[in-house]
């Protein structure tokens, strides 16, 4: 996957750029709040077709216009691809594939693919656990359509099913209908949890030789699945009658609450350094190698399944590195394109391929080094 061209009409600070970029590394040079992240934000749109800063999308509008634009020109192993985003004061956002309106959002999913990682990132190991969710969800949407559909169905399931239990209070003639929810939400439940279970499985893999390579120490990083139904991995069919006689066992509960207790929508990510949890023992260093080496591993697993390499988007993250872990993703990028920020170039150990050098939402100047 490589990016050819980013075109950036109005969006955000910027009123007319086009970045026309390196195969290799692209680094976004600038002082702080000229627009550098505004940039990724734009190419990871193309991936997510959301905002990852924002939910009301007109504030990707610059100041004062109607209209704004992002095109993205790359080729992802099939051709040359166009992909157009157009947002307008109080319109929905239109896209274009190639010239031709696009309607449907799956239909998108995964046509551009990259991996984004910001020092937002580095809170994954000791937040919550809906970051730890939210991070599995971004990577499977853009992987696999139907677990996009699996956890929209899903989740519509769970607020009907829901909004049931709270009627129940007051009315216990309406508990023959949760029955039906309850078999909607194992079905589509056990469907998600057993992608999400091979998921961090793989993930779990690469993510322990990543660490090994980035730490330089023998300390083993391991991913487990967490959900509240079983410690141990189970089939489909096992963990949709575990959570049926759960959703029944809990019936009372539920009801009580006004909610569905126990379901994917609880589930987490158990992250071991050696054994011991990290969220509860590992220090800043850890932390960092750790989401370093499952970013890289989300890296692997678009690579091993679509056969192509996603383009890699690091904000302000790589001049925080030592020596020895940013030569790591110099190495690990060599024949990946990436695009990286910083308002520290100085402190960047390798010039990479181009910089563009970013001042109040335009491209100053850019350079290009050899070799
Ligand atoms: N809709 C908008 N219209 C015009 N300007 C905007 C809009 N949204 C954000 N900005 C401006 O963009 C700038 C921030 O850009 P950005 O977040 O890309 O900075 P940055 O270069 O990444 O800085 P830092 O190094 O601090 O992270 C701010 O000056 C902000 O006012
Ligand atoms: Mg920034």
């Amino acid at each position: 996957m490589k990016i050819q061209a980013l075109k950036l009409e109005n969006f955000r600070n910027f009123e007319n750029e086009t970045f026309t970029f390196s195969d290799g590394i692209n680094i976004l040079a600038g002082h702080n709040a000229q627009g550098k992240t505004n940039c990724v934000e734009a190419i990871y749109f193309c991936s997510c077709l959301k905002s990852y800063r924002v939910l009301k999308e007109e504030q990707l509008i610059r100041f004062g216009a109607e209209k704004a634009e992002i095109t993205l020109n790359f080729e992802n192993g099939a051709g040359n691809e166009e992909m157009k985003i157009i947002f307008r004061q109080g319109r929905p956002k239109e896209f274009r594939y190639n010239g031709l309106a696009v309607s449907r959002l799956r239909d998108l999913l995964g046509c551009f693919q990259s991996v984004l990682f910001t020092p937002d990132h580095l809170n994954l190991i000791k937040e919550g656990p809906h970051k730890r969710r939210a991070f599995l969800d971004m990577a499977l949407c853009s992987l696999d359509l139907n677990y996009t559909d699996q956890l929209l169905n899903y989740q519509k399931i769970l607020k009907n099913r829901n909004a049931l239990l709270r009627q129940c209070q007051s009315d216990r003639r309406q508990e023959e209908m949760l029955e039906i929810w309850d078999e909607k939400l194992a079905e589509a439940g056990s469907y998600i949890a057993e992608i999400r279970q091979n998921y961090i499985a793989a993930l779990s893999g690469w993510a322990r030789d990543f660490y090994c390579a980035i730490a330089r120490k023998e300390e083993k990083l391991k991913l487990i699945y967490l959900n509240a139904l079983t410690k141990s991995a189970v089939g489909r069919e096992e963990y949709r009658e575990l959570f049926l006689r759960r959703l029944a066992r809990m019936r009372e509960t539920d009801i009580a609450m006004g909610q569905t207790m126990s379901g994917i929508h609880k589930d987490d990510i158990l992250i071991l350094l050696s054994g011991k949890s990290m969220k509860f023992f590992a220090s800043q260093g850890q932390i960092r190698s750790a989401v370093l080496a499952m970013k890289l591993a989300e890296a692997e697993a678009i690579s091993s399944r679509q056969g192509t390499e996603p383009v890699l988007l690091l904000d302000d993250i790589l001049s925080e590195l030592d020596a020895h872990r940013q030569n790591f993703i110099f190495r690990r990028m060599a024949g990946r394109q990436t695009v990286l920020t910083t308002c520290e170039l100085g402190k960047i150990r390798k010039k990479g391929e181009k910089i563009f050098f970013i001042k109040e939402g335009k491209i100053a100047r850019t350079r290009e080094n050899p070799g």
